[in-house]
């Protein structure tokens, strides 16, 4: 009989030592380490074909030009949210985890998607809902499903068996933390098995060239082994975020090998899934008639995808000696260098002031060209004076008050033309190359934070 082997894994970073710490060295947080029982039996434990296939296939250099590569392998779904946040379509092969805190809807994003490839054979393996939990689930939402299968289990070995019978097109697990191999003794969840679970589900993945989706948990304190240690593992690192209270869902690329890591997507939860959300302009601006003194919107990018969005300052006399500063869905230091400018360079008292900035929707933005539209809400807030509601702005204010260039200025005032927009204020050195003409907007080109006062408030 092999010998039981133990180790001690940092429940945070996954770290792994032969004896007990008090810090992580690896990622500096106290009192992480537990004990695991890895018993690895002796030799290399059988899993996915391994078995099957003794003689393991040697690798060998070759010519970059000669290997073939095919952007058909890619499965494009009906979610066309997904497609984009995947980089335009489920890659065969890939391990995409899905992040998100509990209750967020990764489930129904998952069983969603299982509903809607009617072409193709999809086990959804579930070790925290019963069949008929999941059945309750599936008639809420819209979709055939008729190429959908449900297994309640959690032992890695029992689902390689099923998914060899199965031949699915397509496996979902839901959720990594619960799954357990039958290599390793410690609770499934813990950093351990986690690992050892993925390892053997990215093995399944590279060979079959079955694309496979985890869901990972996230809890806010970290307790639980996170999904922290497998975004090395896996090929996409998706995060499904939102307040739970609101109903927007925003599905987010971290990482992801085959596009972009900055793509978004937008989903509306309702009472039968998720909707998706394909101009989310329309849900960041609130319709109003009357202009009101700071609110300014801006046109900005997320990813590769212009929308417009509305910030909203207040600015107040504050009652104490220390003014408040507090910004949501924007970096507050970020704030605090645009207040610094406008203190030093436009010579508005500030200094005094509480200032209150808000971003619509619950979206946390890094844009730079936000700042513009940032600057003028806060002073049409300071001086009770609105900005017309059909002016738009995009630009980066710099240290010394002037308006610098942002990328794709084309796209934002494309965006903001398209939605009824009468005018755009953009930086004077974004106009280079810029053909006007093509624009029915008006264009209004400014270099200095000053241009920009004296031209909406005289
Ligand atoms: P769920 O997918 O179970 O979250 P997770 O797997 O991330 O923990 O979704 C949880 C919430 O979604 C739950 O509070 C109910 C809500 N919901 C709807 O509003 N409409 C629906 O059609 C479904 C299926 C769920
Ligand atoms: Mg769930």
């Amino acid at each position: 009989m092999a010998k039981t082997k133990s180790a001690y894994f940092c429940q945070s970073c996954g770290y792994e030592s032969a004896k007990w710490l008090g810090k992580c060295p690896s990622c500096g947080q106290w009192n992480t380490f537990v004990e695991e029982v890895i018993e690895k039996a002796s030799g290399q434990a059988p899993t996915w074909k391994t078995a099957s296939s003794p003689i393991k296939r040697v690798a060998t250099p070759a010519a970059i030009q000669d290997i073939q590569f095919s952007e058909t392998n890619r499965l494009i779904t009906s979610d066309q949210e997904l497609n984009r946040v995947l980089g335009g379509g489920i890659v065969g092969g890939s391990l995409v985890l899905i992040g998100g805190e509990p209750g967020i809807g990764k489930s129904t994003l998952m069983l969603q998607l299982a509903l809607n490839l009617p072409e193709l054979k999809v086990l959804y393996v579930s070790g925290e809902e019963s069949e008929q939990q999941i059945k309750m689930r599936a008639d809420r939402l819209a979709g055939s499903g008729k190429e959908t299968f449900i297994l309640t289990e959690t032992s890695t070995q029992h689902i390689f068996k099923q998914i060899e019978l199965l031949e699915p097109g397509i496996v979902i697990v839901d959720s990594i933390q619960t799954l357990y191999s039958a290599h390793i003794e410690s609770t499934p969840g813990s950093v351990s098995q986690v690992r050892e679970c993925t390892a053997e589900l990215l093995r399944f993945a590279k060979e079959s060239g079955t694309p496979v989706f985890l869901i990972g948990h996230i809890t806010k304190d970290g307790a639980i082994a996170g999904p922290k240690i497998l975004e090395h593992m896996v090929d996409t690192v998706l995060q499904f975020e939102g307040d739970r209270h609101h109903v927007y869902r925003i599905l987010r690329a971290v990482k992801n090998r085959f596009g972009s890591a900055s793509e978004l997507g937008i989903y509306e939860m309702q009472g039968n899934g998720l909707r998706e959300v394909s101009n989310p302009s329309e849900i960041l601006l609130s319709l109003r008639e009357e202009p009101l003194s700071g609110i300014t919107i801006s046109a900005m990018l997320e990813g590769l995808r212009p929308m417009l969005i509305e910030t909203q300052a207040l600015v107040s006399a504050s009652a104490y000696g220390t003014p408040q500063r507090s910004a949501t869905g924007f970096d507050t230091r970020r704030m605090n260098m645009l207040l610094a400018v406008l203190e030093k360079r436009c010579g508005f008292r500030l200094s005094a002031k509480d200032v209150f900035l808000n971003i619509a929707g619950g979206l946390r933005v890094e844009d730079p060209a936000i700042d513009l539209g940032i600057i003028v809400a806060i002073i049409s807030s300071h001086e009770d004076i609105p900005v017309p509601v059909k002016i738009c702005f995009a630009g980066e204010v710099g240290l010394s008050g002037e308006i610098r260039a942002v990328n794709r200025i084309e796209q934002r005032i494309a965006e903001a033309q398209k939605l009824g927009f009468e005018k755009i204020y953009i930086s004077k050195y974004n106009k280079k190359g810029l053909d006007t003409s093509r624009f029915a907007i008006e264009i209004k080109t400014v270099a200095k934070v000053e241009d920009v006062f004296s031209s909406l408030f005289g």
